[in-house]
């Protein structure tokens, strides 16, 4: 039987907002029944037009703020910083922590069903703005000349970009210029709808700590037209770049990196420290964006650790090693899992750099090799993971239950799947202590959070 709807199109109503969406959107609930609407914020009381009714949900438009949020920003709300993660830019920065430390809150109380658990403040940043090392930037046509910029949600179309409030600015000027040098070389930008044209992104890294820069080009085609005067001018341009990289993309895919990368001139690497330890970054390595409140998520997570140096750990899900040559510095050995291949090869590389022999690497799925590991006999003293999104696989959990090691630290870039792991791991014989939320990414919805559980048998 299909529910009726408690409001229709082209009503007005008044609402107050309750919550925000991922996009950044006011929640409203209308008997139940949720409404987004752009640019409405938690507390504020408003007239909205319905413009679309849905199953499960309705989306409105704001015609009228009756009550302002003490946090909101009376800026215009740039389509550009929207798009291009900056959906909170419309919330003063003190807003923006008190927002995404509560929801860490409600969702550790609603889905996790944690009890006595210490929730400490969120750790932001001091200066929230210009923090990221990397942007992968999609490239289109317009009146003939290139643009690069950012998806309309739920749409194809780019808006051009030539700024950024969150990028640091060698990385933007990376994009820009080697933007600049495509059109201006007459390469042409990858056109979606019929598979053809050969720039599809995009990307620069930059290592703060040594100012070193990765250009990565990603094309539909296995060749670039102009190659050699392309990479010229990016040296001549650009003189901080170390690396310049061609990624092939060959699929109809909304994928941005392809598997097949060669170095078009210098290294295959960058470098960058975070705090003593360096690491060798390669194009497909996923290597955390805002190096400043990385060093403070690692100190947490080492913290939380609590290592005496007799311990054996494993560092599931470990990238490039990052946190695995953290915990190294402490620990008698530790085993880093991981399943990108060319990260694992990074993360062995970052080991002899760091001249650090107590670390072994493997390549597979955490969920996989570690109770492959348990079956052979294997058990770790403190288990550490920092999972993708999705959270942790249940076979991981079931291994990390049976295998008993004293301590866990969860870092966690979503709080829902932090919760409903940590709920599992309670269910098994666990007991969540302390939770520490930092502000990873400021300006966007995102926030992560490293907890400290033991075992309570
Ligand atoms: C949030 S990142 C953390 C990486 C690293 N700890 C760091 O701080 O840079 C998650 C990592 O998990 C890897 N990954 C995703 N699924 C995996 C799986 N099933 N098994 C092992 N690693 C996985 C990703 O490739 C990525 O490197």
């Amino acid at each position: 039987m299909s529910r009726t709807l408690p409001i229709n199109k082209n009503d007005y109503i008044d609402v107050v907002f309750e919550d925000l969406t991922h996009d950044g959107a006011g929640v409203a609930k209308v008997d139940g029944y949720p409404l987004f609407v752009a640019n409405g914020l938690p507390g504020e009381k408003a007239k909205v037009k319905v413009i679309k009714t849905g199953k499960s949900y309705g989306v409105g438009r704001l015609i009228e703020l009756y009550e302002k949020s003490p946090y909101r920003v009376d800026i215009p709300v740039s389509e550009k910083h929207k798009y291009g993660g900056c959906q909170l830019e419309h919330i003063s920065y003190e807003g923006q922590l008190k927002y995404k430390e509560n929801q860490v809150r409600q969702v550790l109380n609603r889905i996790g069903k944690l009890e006595n658990v210490t929730i400490h403040p969120i750790l932001g940043m001091e200066n929230p703005l210009y923090y990221r090392n990397k942007a992968q930037v999609p490239v289109g046509e317009q009146d003939g000349k290139l643009i690069a910029g950012f998806f309309k949600p739920r749409s194809h179309e780019i808006v051009d970009t030539d700024e950024s409030l969150i990028q640091l600015p060698e990385v933007n000027e990376a994009v820009q210029t080697v933007k600049e040098i495509c059109s201006k070389l007459g390469i042409p930008a990858y056109q979606e709808e019929t598979h053809s044209g050969v720039v599809r992104h995009i990307m620069a890294r930059y290592g703060k700590q040594t100012s070193e820069l990765m250009v990565v080009i990603i094309t539909r085609t296995k060749d670039i037209p102009q190659k050699n005067k392309l990479v010229e001018e990016i040296t001549v341009r650009l003189p901080k770049v170390k690396s310049i990289v061609h990624n092939i993309n060959s699929k109809r895919t909304n994928v941005i990196l392809g598997k097949k990368t060669t170095v078009l001139w210098g290294s295959e690497v960058i470098y960058d420290y975070i705090g003593n330890v360096k690491f060798a970054i390669s194009a497909l390595s996923f290597y955390q964006v805002n190096p400043v409140q990385t060093k403070v998520l690692y100190d947490k997570a080492l913290e939380y650790a609590d290592l005496k140096g007799e311990e054996s750990v494993i560092d599931a899900y470990c990238g490039i090693g990052t946190i695995t040559l953290f915990l190294a510095q402490k620990a008698k050995n530790v085993f880093g899992v991981e399943v990108v291949p060319d990260a694992i090869e990074d993360a062995r590389r970052n080991a002899e750099l760091n001249e650090m022999e107590n670390v072994e690497f493997a390549d597979g799925e955490a969920e996989v090799v570690i109770p492959k590991w348990y079956q052979e006999g294997n058990a770790a003293d403190v288990l550490v993971v920092d999972p993708p999104r999705k959270g942790c696989d249940e076979a991981l959990l079931k291994t990390i239950i049976d295998m008993k090691p004293k301590k866990v630290v969860y870092v966690s870039c979503n709080p829902a799947t932090l919760a409903r792991d940590l709920r599992i791991l309670e269910d098994g014989g666990y007991k969540t202590l302390e939770v520490q939320p930092v502000d990873m990414f400021p300006m966007t919805t995102h926030v992560e959070a490293v907890a400290k559980i033991i075992l309570n048998l």
